[in-house]
């Protein structure tokens, strides 16, 4: 299993590489060793948690034509390095339940998928977090800040990925949420301290804004 896992490693840093779009390598090596930390608190699967952190983004259209393409890839793989049919199963359903945006996936099937999902967005939240949003904001031509913009909370990622958006509006339309959308209790003991953290800054930014401090 070790070597499974070692050589999937090297597969998605390889189809990986020069992607930039918030999906890198180091994201994937931060969400693997999250899923394996919860895993061993939770008592799920470490192998199935594993893999499926380590490909969860690689079903993603910006990597291939469609999510579809995507699957079929990460699917070819796991059966080409000899995973077992049901655990590759296991594995395909968890990447498409959390990849997926616009939550057309399949529900939260299993602990290991309600592990990797709060991995993933363990790393959305905290300081990572808050780092990953203004890289993603900057890279999409968006302003740090618009006091005009208002939090539209009903936004999908979707639309919000359209319209004009600000890095701190994303706070409010999906980062300040994920704390209570956390599947397991450790992921939500973590989520909490992040979430603190955001919340501190967010208290900060808004009194530098203002002149205040
Ligand atoms: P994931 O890799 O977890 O599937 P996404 O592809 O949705 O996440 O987003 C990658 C990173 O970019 C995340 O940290 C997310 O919070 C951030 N991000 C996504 N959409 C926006 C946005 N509209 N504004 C700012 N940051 C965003
Ligand atoms: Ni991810």
């Amino acid at each position: 299993m070790e070597w499974m896992i070692h050589e999937t490693e090297i597969f998605v840093r390889r189809e990986l590489e020069g992607e930039s779009s918030g999906h890198d390598w180091w994201h994937i090596n931060r969400v693997t060793n999250m899923a394996r930390r919860i895993a061993e608190e939770e008592g799920a699967d470490l192998f199935i948690c594993t893999m499926a952190a380590l490909l969860h983004d690689l079903a993603d259209d910006k990597l291939y034509e469609s999510e579809e393409a995507g699957l079929k890839r990460i699917q070819e793989w796991i059966d080409q390095i000899g995973v077992k049919p049901d655990e590759q199963e296991h594995i395909l359903t968890i990447i498409k339940t959390i990849s997926f945006k616009g939550g057309h996936g399949p529900g939260l099937s299993s602990l290991e998928a309600k592990v990797v999902q709060d991995a993933d967005r363990l790393d959305a939240i905290g300081a990572i977090g808050i780092a990953r949003c203004f890289a993603y904001a900057g890279s999409k031509g968006h302003i740090i800040h618009h006091p005009d913009v208002q939090p539209r909370e009903s936004m999908t990622t979707e639309e919000y990925r359209n319209s004009e958006g600000t890095g701190i509006n994303h706070f409010y339309e999906k980062l300040l949420k994920l704390k209570d959308l956390m599947n397991t209790k450790t992921g939500f003991q973590i989520a909490e301290k992040r979430h603190e953290y955001m919340q501190q800054f967010l208290n900060e930014f808004c009194d530098e804004w203002n002149g205040i401090t």
